[in-house]
């Protein structure tokens, strides 16, 4: 689905770059341009962004122990 009709942002879009590390909406207008034209996507893009932080967390192996 579009979140953002301006840039042709989907959800797919804004989940593949939360995998590469974006986590502010900031951060997806510098990477995807989301939220730069008219401004109406933002919300749903905070939304979507938080969608997929949500899902990240959830499939990530944490270390267990970490070498030092
Ligand atoms: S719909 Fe995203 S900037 Fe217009």
């Amino acid at each position: 689905m579009y979140v953002c009709i301006c840039n042709n942002v989907t959800e797919r879009d804004i989940e593949q770059a939360v995998r590469e590390g974006a986590r502010t909406v900031d951060c997806l207008a510098d990477r995807l341009a989301v939220s730069t034209c008219c401004g109406q996507c933002r919300c749903y893009a905070e939304e979507s962004l938080q969608s997929a932080l949500g899902t990240l967390d959830g499939s990530e192996e944490l270390p267990l122990a970490v070498a030092v």
